[in-house]
């Protein structure tokens, strides 16, 4: 759940009080779920199946376990609706009966889970893609200016593949998902996606800006961001609902 400011310790520091952060949405007009609708290679699942999920997983009464399994589940779902354009090519194969020509798919596929909560959707995407690379990367939002900070960093470089998907749950800011997609361009990861449950407006406007190039997927679309930077009505905090730490 949102972080409780009241033990926050920057949240007691005068100095904070006195002259607080700057925050990336603070001051700028967020824009609403219909402005943002018709944005380029934007895709929303329409499945019912995402929808009764993604309504499980906000339910503050759904436990971690459950939590985790959920996210598990969506990031299959949405596995399938990212990966419908992918290109195949021709296997000839035998089956017990007789010989043929198959399909099988044309390029490698990558995951890059943003740590933390990307791992529950990376493994939902790998009970349909378990050839794909994994490689990690390890992003935490600042509590206090909500900047992007990298702390791990498992990337691999000439890398070869028909795709490559960048999976968070949560697209607040897009602070998080634009550094994640900098990063991969920078280490030359081709054929990029982003892949993720709840979008804020202001954060998938700004991911667009950024990435104009990244075909964005997601299960939501939610009203706005709070004060603090969560995502309204959200789910409150996708990595410690998924791993426990409340
Ligand atoms: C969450 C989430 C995204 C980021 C989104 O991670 O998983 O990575 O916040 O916020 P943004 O769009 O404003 O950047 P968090 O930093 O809380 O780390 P965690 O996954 O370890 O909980
Ligand atoms: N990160 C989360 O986990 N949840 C939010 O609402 C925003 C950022």
């Amino acid at each position: 759940m949102p972080k409780d400011t009241a033990s926050d310790s920057s949240s007691r520091d005068p100095a904070s009080i006195t002259n607080p952060p700057s925050l990336p949405m603070r001051g700028v007009a967020q824009p609403t779920r219909s402005s943002v609708l018709g944005l380029p290679q934007v895709y929303i699942s329409q499945h019912p199946v995402v929808a009764h999920k993604i309504s499980l997983i906000r339910d503050r009464d759904t436990n971690p376990a459950d939590f985790y399994l959920l996210v598990r589940e969506l990031g299959t779902l949405l596995a399938y609706e990212a990966t419908s354009d992918l290109h195949t090519v021709p296997n000839p194969i035998e089956t017990p009966l007789e010989p043929m020509t198959g399909s099988k798919l044309a390029g490698g596929v990558g995951i890059v889970p943003i740590l933390r909560a990307g791992l529950g959707l990376a493994e939902g995407f790998r009970q349909v893609l378990p050839d794909a690379q994994v490689w990690h990367l390890g992003l935490r939002r600042d509590e206090r200016t909500l900047e992007p900070i990298e702390y791990y960093n498992q990337l691999a470089r000439a890398v070869n593949l028909q795709v490559c998907f960048s999976v968070d749950p949560m697209l607040a800011t897009g602070g998080s998902a634009i550094d994640a997609l900098n990063t991969l361009k920078r280490y030359g990861v081709p054929h990029l996606r982003y892949v993720g449950l709840i979008a804020a407006p202001y954060g998938l406007m700004k991911l667009r800006e950024a990435h104009p190039d990244v075909p964005i997927y997601l299960a939501a679309l939610d009203d706005r961001l709070d004060e603090r930077g969560y995502i309204c009505p959200g789910l409150g905090d996708a990595g410690d609902r998924q791993f426990g730490t409340l």
